[in-house]
């Protein structure tokens, strides 16, 4: 059977620090700050978390929120200093929670000081840290970069970006401002090992390694298969993702450090779609990473890039969550569940109903389906209380993210000011842009959604409906206003759970043997002390108390999919060494029946549901009946 490992039954929880919780610590007012992040852990211990993912708090111009990174080793001032995650380091120890750093070693910042040496001669002993290439010339004698590689997040330019003074282009393929360092030289190999060790020995316990399936490139730098006639450049990826020595660096980097602590790590890998080729990476024998984030499910509606609206079906989710489920653990791999990052938009808007209506329902019947789900589990700040996207009706002026402005500039350019096109550009960017992710976390229903002090503004605007969406109108015990929360940074470790929440853990959380009834055998909601409905939150809280109960199913269990007769359910079964569950997920806002085949789906009891007034009478086997937008778990027979 499977082997056991914290970091497969950890549930991590992504911080985006800008967007966190503003405290005042930092040196910009309105942007989040590491004691911020600090003074959540207790929220983040009493919801059920492990692990705190943040993203790059380090030096940076922040032309790209972080992703740009001038030393690897400071922090940046806007989130404070390297005593300040000392300190974020030393709380997570005290409550058994630990920090993963995100590793973000594709590319510098061109502020970097690697780069700046690199850039300053031809000569200069770093100019091989990066990738310069001599400018080519097109048949009317014009000045033309060496390949026809476009850049990620710039649209319409080329991934090379021309260096006037020492006459030379060198690549960056997300903006100009984040060159990629050149992975071929050992030099700068020893140099990443040189960061991870750093943090590994601060305490870190890993790292989300941001593109590590783009440091090494095709030699040659081969032009790119014409996707888009109408464009000059195009999607370079089959030459620079998934390269040649890929797997010769990660084995390197396992070997020389990760293997030498009780390390963690969970690579991005965007244009990885093959089995084969996904595997080689996170199958175990290889020695390379422990797991990756594939992304099929968030680009199910890209075409192939972000800005689109393409059409899919329940049934195309759950084919790709089917697929992963079994083909990465058969083949000695391990899969990570998450719906959100800060690349993407809310997952409540883009893959249920985010209207009044069906928002909490939305959220709940997503929270379900990534709970009983097998593999490392990634929550996204906000997303435990349902955080949606910001509405259409917000001026192009509140984008802060260099893609979306970036997008925007492009449409502004092709419409020749034709309004109904950038009407048009504006509905996708309110689907799609990852702005969407990065508005701030509705801590109240106070000024600034609690995310900063009222004579602050926050560096991005909050959403419109944080009155009504907020922690402290959905987790008990957490209403404290940010005054409160500075209050209790000097007090120490304060008891992290309610007792209004303890009181509903003991009733929920099973304890004993994995034998007995060890499913709550009242339904979904268990009343809270108030005897209100169960929150968007206190759904997930127990969700992932619930999980780790039956961790043995939920985590290390197997996963079959069931054939239901309805392609908008999603149904699967979950079965461990001594009890097994089933789920139904409606992906609809419509009722639906389906019929539930008696082997092997049939159950005894259905336990759970999204609804408030729990699952009531329903089929155990044969004809069921599923409300709009509803879960169902049970036990199996
Ligand atoms: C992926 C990161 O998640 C994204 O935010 C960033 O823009 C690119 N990598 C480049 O670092």
């Amino acid at each position: 059977s499977t082997q056991r490992a914290y970091w497969k039954e950890s549930v991590v929880y992504q911080v985006y620090p800008a967007s966190f919780l503003s405290t005042g610590s930092g040196s910009q007012p309105g942007w989040g700050d590491i004691k911020g992040i600090t003074s959540k852990l207790d929220y983040l211990k009493d919801l059920g978390v492990d692990i705190v993912w943040s993203s790059p708090f380090f030096k940076s111009p922040q032309v790209d929120l972080g992703y740009d990174i001038s030393d690897y080793k400071d922090i940046d001032p806007r989130y404070g200093t390297l005593a300040d995650v000392d300190e974020l380091i030393a709380g997570l120890k005290q409550r058994d929670m630990k920090l993963m750093i995100d590793l973000v070693v594709n590319h510098t910042s061109d502020q970097h000081a690697w780069f700046q040496e690199s850039r300053s001669s031809q000569t200069n002993p770093k100019r091989s840290w990066y990738h310069w290439q001599p400018a080519k010339t097109d048949a009317d004698g014009n000045r033309v970069p060496p390949n026809n590689w476009a850049m990620q997040l710039g649209e319409a330019h080329s991934a090379w970006t021309w260096d006037e003074s020492t006459q030379e282009y060198y690549l960056s393929l997300f903006t100009p401002e984040q060159p990629d360092l050149n992975w071929e030289n050992p030099d700068v190999r020893a140099a990443v090992h040189d960061v991870l060790r750093f943090w590994l020995d601060r305490g870190a316990c890993g790292f989300r390694m941001d593109v590590i399936n783009h440091i090494s490139k095709e030699p040659g730098y081969p032009d790119a298969r014409v996707i888009y006639p109408d464009s000059r450049y195009q999607p370079g990826h089959e030459h620079y993702a998934n390269g040649p020595r890929l797997h010769e660096f990660l084995q390197e980097i396992n070997a020389k450090v990760l293997s030498k602590y009780d390390s963690m790590t969970v690579g991005e890998m965007p244009f990885a779609r093959d089995t084969t080729e996904i595997l080689k990476v996170i199958a175990a024998d290889r020695k390379e990473i422990n797991m990756i984030f594939i992304f099929d499910i968030v680009n199910v509606d890209d075409d192939p890039f972000r800005f689109s609206l393409k059409q899919w079906k329940p049934k195309d989710v759950a084919t790709i969550i089917s697929k992963w489920q079994t083909d990465l653990v058969q083949g000695g791999g391990w899969p990570s569940i998450f719906l959100e990052n800060h690349d993407h938009p809310r997952s409540v808007t883009r893959f249920t109903d985010d209207s009044p209506r069906y928002r909490d329902l939305g959220a709940k019947l997503l929270a379900l389906m990534q709970t009983t789900l097998g593999g490392t589990l990634y929550l996204y700040q906000g997303e435990e209380v349902g955080m949606k996207n910001f509405p259409l009706s917000w001026d192009a002026s509140e984008y802060k993210d260099i893609e979306t402005v970036n997008y925007w500039k492009k449409m502004q350019d092709l419409s020749g000011g034709d309004e109904s096109k950038m009407v048009e550009a504006k509905r996708i960017i309110q689907r799609k842009a990852r702005d969407h992710a990065r508005t701030p976390v509705q801590w109240s229903d106070g000024p600034n959604a609690g995310f900063c002090p009222e004579n602050v503004t926050p560096w991005m605007r909050v959403n419109d409906d944080c009155k009504e969406v907020n922690v402290a109108a959905q987790a008990p015990g957490h209403q404290n206003t940010l005054k409160d929360a500075s209050k209790e940074q000097g007090g120490g470790l304060k008891s992290s759970i309610s007792k209004a929440a303890q009181k509903m853990a003991d009733n929920f959380a099973p304890v004993g043997s994995s034998l007995g009834p060890v499913v709550p055998t009242h339904s979904m909601p268990i009343p809270s002390s108030e005897g209100e409905p169960l929150s968007v939150w206190q759904f997930w809280q127990r969700g992932l108390a619930n999980r780790k109960a039956h961790k043995d199913v939920f985590v290390y269990g197997t996963f079959e999919a069931l054939n239901v007769s309805n392609e908008d359910v999603f149904a699967y079964r979950r079965v461990g060494e001594k009890e097994a569950f089933v789920v139904l997920l409606n992906f609809t806002g419509e009722t639906v029946s389906l019929d539930l085949p008696e082997k092997p789906a049939k159950t005894s009891k259905w336990v759970i549901s999204n609804y408030a007034e729990g699952p009531t009478d329903r089929a155990l086997q044969g004809k069921i009946t599923l409300k709009p937008w509803e879960g169902l778990l049970g036990t199996a027979a």
